[in-house]
């Protein structure tokens, strides 16, 4: 966190304050042209990143989406919708959550010196750090958005390309208050532009990408393919597309020639949603995308077991929770898809209380005799509480934002009731 060597990337420029988000446009601009032209010798243009993808996907047998769209039409199309297909994506107006129009697109700091303007420009989307020095002296900076992270239930996170490497912007998004927030983790009142980003946040919001390491930040550029895709959960799917291009088509489960994850063990089932929902951000043992759906996660990721007691933080600690819940423990079959079926969007409560059903009846709840069927539908609100996370905090205005996620640990909470 040094400051002096961040301030060297900043550009200077002369504005009385009374007048700087006026001339900000015109700050802005400047500091667009000069960035478009450092990006023009070391960024291929975003329309390039895209068409690459399907090219550095197929040296595995890996095809994309598009292609397991001509025989599982409604299956890609409403997988697309889902927040694993959207968690990470190119800027664009619809994938940037946050406003860039005037008034809605400053973000004030608990540092009276300094804000941040969001500004959709012909260059692209930009964040502008400005800081005044004196009354007449403003340094600024601006990145672009280059990657957008989240799929906005609750927020999204920012990334640029500097010379290879990937950083995170200082300036987050947060749906709750549908407002630009200070970046979680970040100090509120300060511009930094230095955190970069690990291969292992990728690995968990994205498809797949070429380490450059080191530094650990440094990637190839085209090959990151955004958003988790089809062959992220059942494995390279050229060999299978073609067999069923071949007649006759298969005769036995055994010649599909992709993973279907339903016919795996139950932990090898749950290894692969604990790649991403087994909380924290353990460093792989070995290069972490060479872990393949069916595979022993742990030879691949070195995930710490929390002790019986230890706090398990709500936010990705899915895996861990529900393992701890007597349902689980009690059941041989409970996995991640007895509740979720990850191939549409599912929001609806008494839906996901219907999976309850299946093994519990309604009037074995402790409540049934005072509330009766007032209960019905309503189990997760009570067996799975919404509790806030510690482990993204961000803040504005000096309030602290904790995003609320449900607790996967089924189980008693007295303290809760219906609202
Ligand atoms: C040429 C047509 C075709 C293409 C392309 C295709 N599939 Fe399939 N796939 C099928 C058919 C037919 C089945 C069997 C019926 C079903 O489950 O829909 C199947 C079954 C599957 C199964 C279940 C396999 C099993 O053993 O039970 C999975 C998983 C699957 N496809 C995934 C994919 C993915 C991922 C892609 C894209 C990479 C893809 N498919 C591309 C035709 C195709
Ligand atoms: C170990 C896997 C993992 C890593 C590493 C990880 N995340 Fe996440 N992230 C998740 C999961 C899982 C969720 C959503 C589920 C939850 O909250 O439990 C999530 C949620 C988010 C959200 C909120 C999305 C929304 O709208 O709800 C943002 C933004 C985000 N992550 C950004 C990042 C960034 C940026 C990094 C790296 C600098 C990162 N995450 C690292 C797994 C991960
Ligand atoms: C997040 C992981 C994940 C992603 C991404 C994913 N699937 Fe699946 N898929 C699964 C799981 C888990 C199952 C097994 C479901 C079960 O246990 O009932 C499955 C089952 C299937 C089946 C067999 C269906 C059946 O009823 O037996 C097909 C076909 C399939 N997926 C195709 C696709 C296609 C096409 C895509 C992309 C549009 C896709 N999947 C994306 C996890 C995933
Ligand atoms: C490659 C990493 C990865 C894998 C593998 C993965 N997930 Fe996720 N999952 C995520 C991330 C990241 C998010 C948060 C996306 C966001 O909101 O931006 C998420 C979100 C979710 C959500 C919330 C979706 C919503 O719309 O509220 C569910 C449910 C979920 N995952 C279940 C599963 C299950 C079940 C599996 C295993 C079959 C699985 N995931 C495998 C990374 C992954
Ligand atoms: C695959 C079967 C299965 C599913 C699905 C299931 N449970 Fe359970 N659950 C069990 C078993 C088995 C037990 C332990 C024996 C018992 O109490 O019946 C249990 C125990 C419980 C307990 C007692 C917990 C404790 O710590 O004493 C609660 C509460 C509960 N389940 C609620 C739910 C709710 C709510 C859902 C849906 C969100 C659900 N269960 C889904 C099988 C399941
Ligand atoms: C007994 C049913 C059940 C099981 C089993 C289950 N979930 Fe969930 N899950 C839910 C419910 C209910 C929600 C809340 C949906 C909502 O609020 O929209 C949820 C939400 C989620 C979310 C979004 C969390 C949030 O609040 O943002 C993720 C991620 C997730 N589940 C992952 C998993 C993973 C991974 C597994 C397996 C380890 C799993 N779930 C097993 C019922 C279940
Ligand atoms: C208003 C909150 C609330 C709702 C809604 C609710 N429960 Fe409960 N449930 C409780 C409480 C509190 C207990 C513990 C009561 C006690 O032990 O005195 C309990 C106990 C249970 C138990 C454990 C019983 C035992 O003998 O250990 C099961 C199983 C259960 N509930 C299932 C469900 C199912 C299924 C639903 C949805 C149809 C549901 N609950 C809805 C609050 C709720």
């Amino acid at each position: 966190m040094c400051g002096v060597h961040y301030l060297v990337q900043w550009s200077r420029g002369l504005f009385g304050l009374g007048q700087s988000f006026i001339l900000l446009a015109a700050t802005a601009v400047s500091v667009v042209v000069s960035s478009a032209a450092s990006s023009a010798t070391d960024e291929p243009p975003q329309s390039a990143v895209a068409s690459l993808k399907k090219e550095s996907v197929a040296e595995a047998a890996y095809v994309g989406d598009e292609d397991c769209r001509s025989c599982h039409q409604n299956l890609v199309s409403t997988y697309h919708l889902t927040a694993h297909y959207i968690t990470s994506r190119l800027p664009a107006k619809d994938s940037i959550s946050g406003k860039f129009t005037a008034g809605s697109n400053i973000l004030a700091t608990l540092n009276t010196n300094l804000f941040f303007e969001m500004d959709a420009t012909e260059q692209g989307f930009f964040q502008t750090a400005v800081m005044r020095q004196s009354p007449t002296d403003m340094v600024y900076r601006a990145e672009r958005f280059d990657v957008v992270i989240g799929s906005s239930r609750k927020g999204q996170t920012y990334l640029f390309w500097k010379g290879g490497q990937l950083f995170e912007l200082p300036v987050s998004y947060w749906v709750g208050l549908d407002e630009w927030v200070n970046s979680p983790g970040y100090r509120d009142g300060s511009a930094f532009f230095s955190k970069g980003v690990t291969p292992r946040c990728l690995e968990c919001h994205a498809t797949s990408f070429k380490s450059l390491t080191p530094p650990l930040n440094r990637y190839d550029k085209t090959s990151l393919v955004l958003g988790i895709t089809c062959e992220k959960c059942h494995g390279p799917g050229g060999g299978h597309a073609a067999r069923y291009r071949a007649q006759p088509p298969p005769k036995s489960p055994s010649e599909t020639a992709i993973i279907n994850t339903a016919r795996l063990s139950r932990d090898r089932q749950i290894d692969l949603c604990a790649l991403c929902h087994s909380g924290g951000s353990p460093l792989p043992s070995v290069p972490s995308l060479s872990y393949k759906p069916g595979d022993v996660l742990a030879k691949f990721l070195d995930i710490p077991i929390p002790a019986p007691n230890a706090h398990v933080d709500v936010h990705g600690g899915q895996v861990h929770l529900l393992k701890r819940s007597r349902c689980f423990q009690s059941s041989e079959t409970m996995t991640c898809t007895t509740c979720h079926n990850v191939h549409t969007p599912q929001r609806d409560l008494a839906t996901f209380a219907s999976n309850c059903l299946a093994c519990h009846k309604v009037e074995r709840c402790g409540v049934f005799p005072k509330l009766g069927h007032e209960i019905d539908g309503k189990c997760v609100i009570c067996h799975m509480p919404l509790q806030p996370t510690d482990q993204i905090i961000s803040s504005v205005n000096g309030k602290q934002l904790q995003p609320e996620v449900r607790n996967h640990q089924i189980g008693i909470y007295p303290e809760v009731h219906l609202p």
